[in-house]
């Protein structure tokens, strides 16, 4: 069945490679096809006077008819805080080039002097509510050949929701109608499903979702931090949460989806029509195939939490070989643990500014948890680590080991898993997905490799492990209709490896810290874990070999499909399939590559 769906894709690819060469540049801002005033007001008229021409978040802080010293203030305070961004058309978690920075409005109440444009955040957006509204804008921006963004909270840290002279569909405040189900009906028979579910359409965030699940005593598979959207980027690109190693990624909680075509159409796409789409938005990623209006996604029995708690750190800050060690012994022993049933988060680093552990600068820590188990169980699958662990206590670390029990799943989440942590800066990041052969068959090159993605002390280099996968992300292979990076299907966790610097920093200080992610670091992961790949929400911008790394297997048909559905490019976004084809010229407007 897959395979002839592949190959049905295939050929709709090479159907459609022969409307590319009528591609030309999009219609930047300065140039002379940019629509006109009217033809703005037209689609403002259209829309109901949905338009917005945006305006910089910060523009408040600067010289000129929007200075206000007190709105500076307040956009100074709550820059950090994701609701406050979401709640901006042109308000994004990881800005990657601000041209209008926050000022501190505590210390100045006169205009900043500095120099506060748009940049490469779109110049329109259309505010929808309904998804006629999504129809017009997708409409105008093909009709105009202007480029067209979606963003739903902007959390995106790739920039995908934003881009140059673009026009944007935002959709956060697209409410239709947010239900839970006891037992799912629908009209598609090879869905074959009819347990509890969510119909969510819009732009609603996990936070409004969990309440409900929390209320019906059901477990809904959503994102750790509960501002990130429920049908966006996150569960299109995949989306992993605390309960994805039990019930699955996001992705493959999809029953059904809404979704606005390139030529303006709605369409369902589910297991009986649309396949192509449904496969697409289904881990293929935000952004690229339509805009989703709508999705109803599956919800799953509740369970109690054992939760372990470990924390490692070094008796001497300045020799952090064993707490390395120590890292590569947990790396080594989370395909077992994992096929145990643990799943959790953990983070380390050998030097951060504000303490880790205790008060060390440098340590390991993390929360691991079992599903409906006993403390017991989970003592006696981490003995053999703890055994390996030990020689280290006291000689040249600190460790210490807690368990905690909660009695449902929603407990757990609140107490222990919900991250709701500061945004609103710019780092390198890069990432990499680790299966048992990347962990277990060179033990050597595992150490050597978290040596080098440790970093120097003065780097303040951290690493984050996501244990997310495993258990029903591996048995969620089976399905030929999920568009899922196929390396999540091996991979037991996901390593985040991210640096800053200090604000103000030049860009050649800015630059030698990517290509350090890029050339070194992101480098050592990939020759560990050659036979992985990248999960691309949580992914470097610059990955030079992004196709393989973030879609791997699935980027030949997943582009078939791209080509098929949007044969004009009317949806683009960096790294997102089909962007190869385009490249920005100098002033940033979008151009075909041939
Ligand atoms: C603070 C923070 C915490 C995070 N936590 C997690 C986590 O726990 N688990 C995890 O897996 N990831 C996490 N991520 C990564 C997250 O999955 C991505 O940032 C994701 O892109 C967010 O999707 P969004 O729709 O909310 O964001 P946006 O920035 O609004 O959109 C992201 C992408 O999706 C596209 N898109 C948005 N809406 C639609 C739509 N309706 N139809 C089609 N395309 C659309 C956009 O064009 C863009 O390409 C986190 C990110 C941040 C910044
Ligand atoms: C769209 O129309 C509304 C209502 O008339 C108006 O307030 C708004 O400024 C218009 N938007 C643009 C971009 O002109
Ligand atoms: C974050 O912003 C939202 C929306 O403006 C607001 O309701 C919330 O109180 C803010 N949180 C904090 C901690 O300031
Ligand atoms: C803003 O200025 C005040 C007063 O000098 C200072 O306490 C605060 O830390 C500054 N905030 C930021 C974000 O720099
Ligand atoms: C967008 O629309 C929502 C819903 O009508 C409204 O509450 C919000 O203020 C609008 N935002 C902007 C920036 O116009
Ligand atoms: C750091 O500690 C390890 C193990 O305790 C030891 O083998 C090594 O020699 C030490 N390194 C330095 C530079 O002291
Ligand atoms: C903090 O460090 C000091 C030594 O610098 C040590 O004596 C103390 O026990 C440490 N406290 C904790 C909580 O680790
Ligand atoms: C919890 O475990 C019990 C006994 O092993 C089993 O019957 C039950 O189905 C499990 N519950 C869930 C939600 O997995
Ligand atoms: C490590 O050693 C300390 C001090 O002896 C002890 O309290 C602690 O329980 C040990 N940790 C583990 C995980 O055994
Ligand atoms: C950038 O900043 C660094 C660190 O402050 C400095 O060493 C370097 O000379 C600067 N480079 C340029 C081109 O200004």
């Amino acid at each position: 069945m897959q395979r002839a769906f592949l190959l049905l894709a295939a050929l709709f690819s090479s159907a459609s490679a022969a409307f590319h060469s009528g591609r030309s540049c999009k219609c930047g801002p300065s140039d002379s096809c940019w629509p006109s005033q009217a033809a703005w007001a037209s689609l403002n008229n259209t829309v109901s006077g949905k338009l917005i021409e945006t305006e910089p978040l910060a523009v408040s802080c600067y010289a000129g008819p929007s200075f206000n010293a007190a709105h500076c203030a307040k956009v100074d305070d709550q820059w950090t805080n994701a609701t406050f961004q979401a709640n901006s058309p042109v308000g994004y978690d990881y800005p990657r080039d601000l041209t209008c920075p926050p000022v501190n409005g505590s210390t100045t109440q006169l205009p900043a002097s500095g120099p506060c444009t748009i940049g490469d955040s779109p110049r329109y957006a259309v505010n929808a509510t309904v998804v006629d509204d999504i129809s017009a804008a997708v409409k105008f921006a093909k009709q105009h050949n202007v480029r067209l963004v979606i963003k739903d909270t902007g959390h995106d840290i790739l920039g995908r929701s934003t881009g140059y002279g673009s026009l944007e569909v935002w959709i956060r405040h697209l409410r239709t109608g947010l239900t839970f189900s006891e037992s799912y009906e629908s009209s598609c028979p090879a869905t074959n499903y009819h347990g509890p579910s969510f119909s969510v359409g819009g732009g609603y965030t996990w936070e409004n979702v969990y309440p409900i699940a929390q209320q019906n005593n059901v477990v809904v598979v959503g994102g750790g931090t509960p501002t990130v959207s429920v049908l966006g980027g996150w569960l299109q690109g995949g989306g992993h949460g605390p309960a994805t190693r039990q019930y699955g990624l996001g992705a493959d909680q999809v029953l059904s989806a809404q979704v606005v075509l390139a030529d303006g159409c709605v369409i369902t796409a589910n297991a009986c029509e649309n396949q192509d789409v449904f496969f697409a938005i289904r881990g293929g990623g935000g952004g690229t195939y339509g805009v989703v209006a709508e999705v109803s996604i599956k919800a799953h029995p509740n369970f109690d939490v054992q939760m372990q708690s470990l924390s490692i750190a070094p008796l001497d800050i300045s020799n952090t070989s064993s707490l390395l060690d120590a890292v590569a012994i947990i790396y080594e022993a989370i395909p077992d643990l994992n096929d145990g049933g643990f799943a959790g988060y953990g983070t380390w680093s050998i030097a951060q500014p504000t303490p880790l552990v205790g008060n060390s600068t440098a340590g390991y820590v993390h929360g691991i948890y079992l599903f409906n188990q006993s403390t017991d169980t989970a003592k006696k699958l981490f003995a053999p680590t703890l055994e390996k662990l030990k020689p280290y206590n006291g000689t040249s670390l600190s460790i210490t080991v807690d368990y905690t029990s909660f009695p449902d799943y929603w407990d757990f989440y609140y107490k222990a898993a919900a991250v709701n942590g500061p945004v609103g800066t710019a780092s390198a990041l890069g990432s990499r997905l680790f299966s048992r052969r990347s962990v277990q068959e060179d033990p050597a090159g595992l150490r050597e490799m978290i040596g080098v993605i440790a970093g120097t002390p003065e780097e303040f280099t951290s690493n984050s492990l996501e244990i997310v996968g495993g258990g029903a992300v591996f048995s969620g292979g089976s399905d030929p209709l999920s568009g899922v990076n196929p390396a999540w299907r091996i991979s037991y966790f996901n390593n985040i490896v991210a640096r800053g610097w200090a604000p103000g920093s030049n860009q050649s200080v800015i630059d030698a810290t990517q290509n350090d992610i890029t050339y070194v670091k992101d480098a050592a992961m990939n020759k560990q874990a050659w036979d992985t790949g990248v999960y691309m929400n949580e992914a470097n911008r610059l990955d030079p070999d992004y196709p393989w790394n973030f879609y791997g297997l699935h980027y030949g048909p997943l582009l078939a499909i791209k080509n098929f559905r949007d044969p004009a490019g009317v949806f683009y976004c960096v790294t997102c399939v089909g962007s190869a084809e385009w490249k920005e010229n100098a002033e940033g407007v979008l151009c075909p590559l041939s």
